[in-house]
């Protein structure tokens, strides 16, 4: 069976005085996982929310929380995010020293981890993590802000990825963060992506339900044309 592509609609574009009427529309528009961006301001130079932000939004819906923390050392207050509702909780390789323990420190606590990579950053930084996280988000422009375009360079190591984890018997999610739009969703899941993460494309819309349903339809289709699989390490 085909497996279905998952849209994740991300917050961080949707109007901040209303989120949880926002969060609610998009539910209703058929969003598979909410996607809520979290910056600390240092490691990515944009500020938004926290845990008591999270924890009250999460009583809007039943639809997952999956939450990126764009934050200098994950590690300390991983805690505090599950316990805020984090049902998919994913941490940046590049903002802590101790990348292994933080990852298991999340299943631990009972949420779902997850690792990003940014464009600049080689699978080679998360090979030994893989087999203890659910996904691995590639960042498909430089995270901080919305709007940005996608970065097109960075799929390869989507199909290497697929390659790593069809050879070690890994089922990760493989999800897309930056630029995803009806167009770019498309490469994305030729290339192997199985969630898109979509800001802008989706709340700039007056209605959410049919865009929604066109990445979800584009991507299906595109991922009935693989592009080749590598296998390097990139
Ligand atoms: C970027 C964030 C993304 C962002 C995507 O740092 O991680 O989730 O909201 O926004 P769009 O889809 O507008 O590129
Ligand atoms: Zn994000």
């Amino acid at each position: 069976m085909r497996e279905a592509v998952r849209v994740a609609p991300s917050i961080l574009a949707a109007d901040h005085a209303r989120l949880g009427d926002e969060i609610r529309a998009v539910a209703k528009a058929g969003a598979d996982l909410i996607h809520v961006d979290v910056m600390d301001g240092h490691f990515v130079k944009n500020l938004t929310l926290g845990p008591p932000v999270i924890k009250s939004l999460r009583k809007t819906t039943k639809v997952p929380f999956d939450v990126h923390l764009m934050i200098e050392r994950p590690e300390e207050s991983v805690a505090a995010y599950v316990d805020a509702g984090a049902d998919r909780l994913t941490i940046q390789a590049e903002a802590t020293a101790h990348l292994h323990r933080a990852l298991a420190q999340i299943r631990e606590l009972g949420a779902k981890p997850g690792v990003a990579i940014n464009p600049a950053t080689p699978l080679s930084s998360i090979v030994h993590v893989l087999h203890l996280v659910d996904l691995v988000l590639v960042m498909t422009v430089n995270p901080g802000f919305g709007g940005q375009t996608f970065i097109a360079e960075v799929m390869p190591k989507l199909r290497a990825l697929k390659a790593l984890a069809a050879r070690r018997h890994l089922g990760f999610d493989l999800e897309v963060d930056g630029g995803i739009d009806s167009k770019t969703a498309a490469v994305a899941a030729a290339h192997g992506a199985n969630v898109l993460v979509a800001g802008s494309a989706i709340f700039s819309q007056k209605s959410y339900g049919p865009i929604v349903k066109a990445l979800r339809q584009r991507a299906a289709q595109a991922r009935l044309v693989p592009a080749p699989l590598t296998d390097a390490l990139v």
